[in-house]
């Protein structure tokens, strides 16, 4: 355990998406996990009811809950380590909210980023309406995601730089309680910045699914073969020598391969490895990599039972942390 993290409670949440693939993996289930090995109080969450606001399909949603909870407990997440559970099976983190939000200034959620990015798109789209297509679960996003936070007294929250200003929120609504009731009832958290590792899709952009250039987490090895011999090259012919720094192949390779693997293929390349060959290399690595936890998904994934069971006991210990909290904040604000 890291020294930083001694003693401290450290928290984070994801949003349950489908179709995840590699750049995600890397992205944010590999570093999270990483993290909670480090420290010894690690809390996980599902953040199903900030879904909410996108997927409006009940199967969907349904489903997603359970690939990213599979995904993280394929990935190497020890459940008897880490606290995983979902967020909506944790009522008082809604309770707190409400008064969260009764110490919320209405201007700070019109300079939240992602609710400004939608005002304008709709200007940049004609609409007449600015506030076409934003709904209040949208609007106060960054409330239910400071009650996340501050309903389990979090130390560390481990966040990508796009959530940067979520944290920021989240301090701010903290302090403006505290201040207000002239009491430290809230902890103050702090973020931990995580560089992200952006692993580029198949055409060289970031991978995404809106770019549909992504490779799927946990495919059987017939399809990851065909999805990596899909990726772009340029047309150096099979002999030539070819540049490592320009190949989507070998960043693709840098992210999931160590650095001598590396360094030996760029001696590789500078032989001239064909295409082809270059691909099956890649193919390989990635699937030597994720084979045994294409594997372990699989059998977790058909086992949902087992997953509604960790889950259960994530929410239990959980609650067992915002229980008290609530009760203590309803006395203090004065409802009971
Ligand atoms: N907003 C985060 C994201 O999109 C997910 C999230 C919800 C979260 N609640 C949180 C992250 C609390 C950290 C802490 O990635």
């Amino acid at each position: 355990m890291s020294e930083q993290m001694s003693g401290k409670r450290v928290l984070t949440g994801v949003k349950p998406t489908n179709n995840l693939h590699i750049g995600n993996y890397y992205g944010a289930i590999k570093p999270a996990i990483t993290l909670s090995k480090e420290c010894d109080d690690s809390m996980i969450f599902i953040a199903d009811y900030h879904s909410l606001i996108t997927i409006h399909k009940g199967q969907d949603l349904n489903q997603s809950i359970y690939e990213m909870t599979a995904a993280y407990i394929a990935s190497g997440l020890d459940v008897n380590n880490t606290c995983i559970y979902k967020q909506s099976d944790i009522p008082e983190i809604l309770e707190i909210a409400w008064v969260l939000n009764c110490f919320t200034p209405k201007g700070l959620m019109n300079r939240a980023h992602a609710y400004k990015a939608k005002i304008q798109l709709n200007e940049q789209e004609g609409k007449k309406d600015l506030d076409s297509g934003v709904s209040m679960g949208l609007y106060s996003y960054p409330v239910l995601m400071a009650s996340d936070i501050l309903s389990f007294n979090a130390d560390i929250v481990p966040i990508g730089p796009d959530q940067k200003q979520h944290i920021e929120i989240t301090r701010d609504i903290a302090q403006k309680f505290n201040q207000n009731y002239k009491a430290d009832f809230f902890k103050v958290p702090d973020f931990q910045l995580g560089v992200p590792e952006d692993v580029p899709g198949l055409d060289g952009r970031k991978m995404s699914k809106s770019y549909n250039n992504h490779i799927p987490l946990f495919m059987d090895s017939k399809k990851l073969r065909k999805k990596v011999m899909k990726i772009t090259t340029d047309s150096t012919p099979p002999e030539a020598p070819k540049d490592p720094e320009s190949s989507i192949v070998m960043d693709i390779y840098k992210v999931v391969a160590s650095s001598e693997q590396v360094d030996s293929f760029k001696e590789a390349y500078a032989q001239g490895i064909s295409w082809g060959e270059a691909k099956q290399h890649l193919f390989e690595c990635l699937d030597k990599y994720f084979e045994d936890k294409t594997q372990y998904y699989n059998e977790v994934i058909a086992d949902k039972q087992k997953l509604d069971q960790i889950l259960k006991q994530g929410a239990e210990k959980a609650r067992s942390y915002a229980r008290p909290l609530l009760q203590e904040l309803k006395k203090i604000v004065g409802v009971c």
